[in-house]
């Protein structure tokens, strides 16, 4: 088997943590008995590019169990557990030195270049082969199935400008290798795909944007507005998983520290409440006059960044947006400002900008801790190199909400692959009563107890007793 990880020898102490995860993913768990006997994945090939993490081991280990064989790589350099990655390649029946589980191409400090060799080797099988199926988090795999296949056609991969980011020289210098090595096989895997399931804002976002360009080329299914996905990971995971970033990295109290959170979205929401709740003077960013108006009926301040920079103590980005906190206003913040995106690209903060500041001094206090001095003597704290911070300082969301997020990728999976052509090329969310079922299938462990409708309540608010209970156009 070829795979790539830190050290095999981990995997005990990441089958251990597995065990633990799936009491605590019991819609995972659900669906792997509802499908045990009909393998609805059976000859499915699966890559996915998402963290690499305990819960994504459970979530991997599902779709092997419904039978679809799968090949892995983490969507960020930093996220990777490597303990799960060795477990993950070990299996449940191999051992060190006979691993038996799932190609892994994965480990926590990936240089940009060692990431996209990665994605490369995951999205081809050992015989030659392509995935018919992508699981995707941000687009990485499906950006660059995208482009090879439009260079293919194009007759070339072009030359990059000097502007260009790094990172996206990296990519050009990665098709241009992998189309050398094996002509057409961008066209093949973007021909071969029955389809995608996209797991993040940035990635959806991506996909629509395709979509209206006309220039996607397979179905995809946008599991992030699933709302048991985006009302639940991306608002209740954030706030559980902002703090254990912020405590890990730096142990500060944040206890009557002013924290600025730009961005009042889903993950904005969740991190605002997390750090009010611990005593924190929370003020929020926004560009959008609803989301501003929210944070404003939620309690907290609204500010413009440039009238508070100087004053808060932590800032944390929210916004899938680039260019949120730039460098002119990284050098007038407090001495020990603890700066962070919390939000997929790296491209919110301006580190690049940070790094061309005159005189400035980075002084790594940990791996994903850095201090950076200004010429004046004053330094701020960057976190996780402005990558998410939550996955880069501590290990992501905890297995109950990504169990919710990660049972619509597997229900996403199962309809992609199996009614492909109920699916033309378009960007589609799961119906209602699958959103529903998620739901319904993590109730139990909290001791919800659901009322139950009578037909007579029914049919006097329009639905059926056994739901769909909203109309499509309802927000929650
Ligand atoms: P969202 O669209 O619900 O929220 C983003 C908010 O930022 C919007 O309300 C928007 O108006 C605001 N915004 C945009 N530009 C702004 C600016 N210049 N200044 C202030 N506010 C601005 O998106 P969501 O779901 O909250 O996701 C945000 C990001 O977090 C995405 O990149 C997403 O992929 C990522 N994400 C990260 C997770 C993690 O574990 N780290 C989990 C889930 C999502």
């Amino acid at each position: 088997m070829d795979y790539k990880v830190a050290d095999l020898s981990l995997a005990d102490f990441g089958r251990r943590e597995i065990r633990l995860a799936e009491h605590e993913m019991p819609g995972l768990m659900a669906t792997r008995k509802e499908y045990a006997d009909s393998q609805p994945l059976r000859g499915a090939k699966i890559m996915g590019s998402l963290h690499m993490t305990i819960q994504t081991a459970v979530l991997i280990e599902t779709l092997v169990d419904l039978g679809a064989d799968v090949r892995w790589v983490s969507c960020n350099i930093f996220s990777t557990q490597d303990h799960a990655a060795a477990a993950v390649v070990v299996g449940r029946d191999g051992t060190v030195e006979d691993p038996k589980g799932v190609p892994v191409f994965a480990w926590k400090g990936e240089t940009l270049e060692e990431y996209w060799w990665c994605t490369d080797q995951a999205l081809r099988w050992p015989d030659g082969s392509f995935p018919n199926m992508i699981l995707d988090d941000g687009g990485d795999a499906t950006l660059l199935v995208h482009k090879g296949a439009e260079y293919e056609a194009a007759g070339a991969v072009p030359s990059a400008s000097e502007d260009d980011p790094e990172e996206w020289k990296i990519i050009l210098d990665t098709l241009r290798r992998t189309i050398a090595d094996a002509p057409g096989r961008w066209t093949e895997t973007a021909a071969s795909v029955k389809g995608v399931t996209e797991e993040t804002t940035t990635g959806v976002h991506r996909l629509y944007e395709m979509a209206k360009a006309g220039t996607l080329k397979f179905p995809a299914i946008n599991v992030n507005d699933s709302v048991t996905k985006s009302k639940f990971d991306n608002k209740y995971g954030c706030r559980h998983s902002v703090l254990d970033g912020l405590n890990r990295a730096t142990d500060v109290l944040i206890g009557g520290k002013v924290a600025v959170i730009c961005g009042y979205g889903d993950v904005g929401k969740g991190c605002a409440e997390a750090l009010k709740g611990q005593g924190a003077r929370v003020i929020v960013t926004e560009i959008d006059p609803i989301c501003a108006l929210q944070a404003a009926m939620d309690g907290f301040q609204v500010a413009v960044l440039e009238d508070v920079v100087g004053i808060a103590d932590i800032f944390v980005t929210t916004t899938g947006n680039k260019d949120i906190i730039r460098a002119d206003h990284m050098a007038q913040m407090k001495h020990q400002a603890i700066v962070s995106n919390i939000g997929h690209f790296d491209n919110e903060i301006d580190m690049a900008g940070l790094a061309r500041t005159p005189g400035i001094e980075k002084i790594e206090i940990k791996p994903q801790v850095h201090e950076w001095r200004f010429a004046d003597g004053h330094s701020i704290i960057v976190l996780a190199e402005g990558r998410l911070m939550n996955l880069g300082c501590a290990t992501g969301h905890p297995s109950f909400v990504m169990s919710n997020s990660f049972t619509n990728q597997v229900i996403a999976q199962i309809e992609l692959f199996a009614k492909t052509e109920e699916y033309p090329v378009g960007v589609y969310v799961l119906p209602k009563h699958l959103d529903e079922k998620v739901a319904r299938l993590h109730l139990d462990a909290l001791g919800v107890k659901l009322t139950t409708l009578s037909k007579e309540q029914a049919d006097y608010i329009g639905v059926d007793v056994e739901g769909p209970y909203k109309p499509e156009h309802y927000r929650y």
